[in-house]
């Protein structure tokens, strides 16, 4: 299709005359059908909502296609309507529009739908299972149209995935408010989601899927370098050289997949358990992981041999993690750092491979025996736990990586609380991430070249290395190992070869940094180094955007961790400091009912009104969560919102007084 017919079918919108009814393509990865939720009387409602996109004369065509959807699939997706064309992220000036920041959006959304990026593009999800741009693809067609007709003065309003409207606002207002999932919290249940989904009428927008800001496996590599960069320091005294140390770990299937790339960009020995075959495979062929053993015997061969040489190498192990873990404590091998990311979130359907049943075993007892596969899930993860705690008192440094693991190892009964009735082991979020990158505002800072030029991208690694290598001059004792892994981060980027979609680039820096690499870009772009507009944004695995009592924010010890202010507060104050769209969202990660993430996208121009937004915005995106996380009384924000007052004198934040544990403790004697 030429670039004329393409801007022609963003224009079109939703079409007057109904394109032809679509084949389900069998070649395209799918989303799983949803459960069976709503009774007939809810499904008139679900069609009823569908129907509300199109004009009465295509009701009666519409209407038994939607029904075989919703009954089908458990979902009303309205694949008629996905359009031709194909995709992607393609230069900004590529899409229709009357407004630049608009186009940029819509780049943003393509991405998220590109085949090469999304998990299920026929059903708009990007990630997760379940993290949807759209619920549906009238929505999809009705945005984009807005999109491209709206100027500078006009704000699209999205409410979960449904394009509102246009509404008069001003050229420094954000041009979309993106919700999604938000619900009275007593409706915020795993079904609630199924339901009110299956309804049409919210979306579980994950992170990044709903807020157009998803860029591939990079960002997920980077997050996975930085952790397990910081628990080896951790372990070795703040040594940066993890030569010769040893990790083990679960898990080659989406995110899980990213460890052992992570680990060579580490410096470590990995091995990585991973019981689906496929799973294996798809990682080694990829170059994700170097080798690949499955027999115990050979594995523990070639593991001494890496140790004694030192060698930078990632092991795949074809098998359970269990005897893995049984292995290699009753070889008495010495581990340095373990984990997990099997996918304990979602323990009896598939996320858990119980140890004793083979991968076919397990497949077959899951939908013929649930229960009986429940009990061999919670038998598995006692043996998983006590081999772990042998290891553990072998030395080994254990933390648990945001899959549940602690906690569905204690709903098994296993041996994993300790005398205070606390998990033995910390989340990598309460040890590492938290205190050492969050607390001091660290977190990640993603951009996306709109020229879709890889040249551009090249340029701004350049930019983002000079700046961040200036700034390290100058910079406290706390942060120079952060700034460190991230300059040696960025130089490499480009010879990793991460990009997947757009030209997008992340990295991990606090306010000063962000600001600055910002600026720079926006320079570049106005003296025309850089040949198009940055669009920059943030996962929401950040210092700010969420609230996450058992991830971002499990390093909160002042009771606040259940609380979802900062989360609200930062979309708030981003929306009318110059962001150019925020989001905030139920769900992602964790789960629906269980966190609430705020993001934002900005797109720089080169202008003065871009400098002045990057200027505000970004100073109060990561400020914030450092004022919370300071008046929790985490040292090391404390100090950093210390620093951002002396940096900015009108940020006066109120800071905590510590009271004495031993006088707090007299009182209770
Ligand atoms: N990487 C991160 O930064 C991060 C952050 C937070 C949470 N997580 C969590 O990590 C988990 C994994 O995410 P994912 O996207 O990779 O999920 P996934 O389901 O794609 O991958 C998990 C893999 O574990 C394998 N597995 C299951 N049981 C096993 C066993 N007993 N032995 C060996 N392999 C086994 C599965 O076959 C699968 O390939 C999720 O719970 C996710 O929420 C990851």
């Amino acid at each position: 299709m030429d670039i004329k017919a393409f801007q022609s079918a963003i224009l079109e919108g939703i079409p007057e005359v109904l394109p032809a009814a679509k084949a389900y393509d069998p070649n395209i990865n799918h989303a799983p059908k949803r459960k069976e939720i709503l009774n007939d009387e809810e499904k008139k409602l679900a069609l009823h909502n569908a129907l509300r996109y199109f004009p009465e004369i295509d009701h009666a065509e519409l209407a038994p296609e939607f029904l075989n959807e919703l009954n089908t699939y458990g979902r009303i997706y309205m694949y008629r309507l996905r359009p031709d064309y194909e995709m992607k992220a393609r230069h900004l000036d590529d899409f229709p529009h009357q407004s630049r920041q608009a186009a940029a959006i819509m780049l943003m959304i393509q991405n998220n739908l590109d085949y090469a990026v999304a998990q299920h593009p026929h059903e708009l999800i990007t990630y997760g299972g379940n993290g949807a741009v759209f619920q549906n693809w009238a929505q999809y067609r009705l945005c984009m149209q807005y999109l491209a007709e709206m100027t500078d003065e006009q704000t699209l309003v999205m409410y979960s995935g449904h394009p509102m409207g246009l509404y008069p606002s001003h050229k420094d207002a954000p041009r979309v408010v993106v919700t999604n999932g938000m619900m009275i919290p007593n409706y915020s249940k795993p079904d609630d989601w199924e339901k009110f989904n299956a309804l049409g009428v919210t979306q579980y927008g994950q992170m990044t899927a709903g807020s157009f800001m998803y860029i591939g496996p990079q960002g997920i590599v980077h997050g996975t370098t930085i952790t397990v960069l910081n628990a080896g320091r951790k372990i070795s005294g703040g040594k940066t050289d993890l030569g010769g140390k040893i990790f083990v770990t679960a898990g080659l299937g989406g995110m899980s997949g990213a460890q052992p790339k992570a680990g060579n960009i580490a410096g470590v020995i990995s091995i990585t358990a991973e019981v689906n075959p496929k799973a294996t495979h798809t990682r080694h062929s990829q170059g994700w992981v170097d080798e690949v053993i499955s027999d115990l015997d050979q594995l523990v061969a070639r593991v001494e041999k890496a140790k004694a040489a030192k060698e930078v190498v990632s092991i795949a192990y074809q098998g359970n993690i269990v005897d893995l873990w049984e292995k290699f404590a009753e070889e008495n091998i010495k581990v340095d750092m373990g984990s997990d990311q099997t996918s304990l979130h979602n323990p009896w359907a598939g996320g858990y491979y119980p140890a004793g049943l083979t991968f076919e075993e397990s497949n077959q007892m899951m939908a013929e025996r649930p229960e009986l596969f429940k009990e061999k899930v919670q038998e598995s993860l006692r043996r998983h736990v006590a081999a772990v705690n042998k290891c553990t008192a072998n030395g080994m440094y254990f933390f648990d990586y945001g899959n549940a693991f602690l906690l569905e190892s204690s709903r098994a009964g296993a041996d994993i609380m300790n005398e205070k009735g606390d998990f033995k082991y910390p989340s990598y979020v309460q040890d590492i991430m938290g205190p050492m990158c969050f607390d001091y505002g660290f977190g990640p800072f993603r951009w996306v070249c709109a020229s879709n030029d890889p040249k551009d991208l090249a340029i701004s690694d350049k930019i983002a290395t000079d700046v961040l290598e200036e700034l390290m001059k100058e910079s406290p004792e706390e942060i120079q190992q952060q700034m460190a892994d991230n300059i040696h981060w960025i130089k490499e980027a480009g010879k990793n070869k991460m990009v997947v979609g757009s030209q997008a680039r992340i990295l991990y820096a606090d306010a000063e940094g962000r600001t600055r690499i910002a600026a720079a870009f926006n320079k570049a772009i106005a003296d025309g180094t850089v040949s198009a507009p940055i669009v920059l944004g943030r996962d929401h695995h950040d210092v700010s955007g969420t609230d996450s009592p058992y991830r971002e924010t499990s390093n909160i010890y002042d009771g606040s961790r259940f609380t979802a202010d900062m989360a609200v507060q930062n979309v708030i104050g981003d929306s009318f400091r110059g962001a150019t769209w925020v989001s905030i969202h139920n769900g992602g990660g964790v789960g629906w009912g269980e966190v609430m993430n705020g993001g934002f996208g900005m797109v720089l121009d080169g202008s003065e009104d871009a400098h002045r937004r990057l200027t505000n915005m970004l100073f109060w995106d990561v400020n914030n969560g450092i004022s919370r996380r300071s008046w929790a009384r985490n040292e090391g924000a404390v100090f950093a919102i210390k620093r951002a007052m002396e940096v900015n004198p009108q940020l006066k934040v109120t800071v905590p007084n510590m009271a004495d544990d031993k006088m707090i403790d007299g009182l209770f004697q």
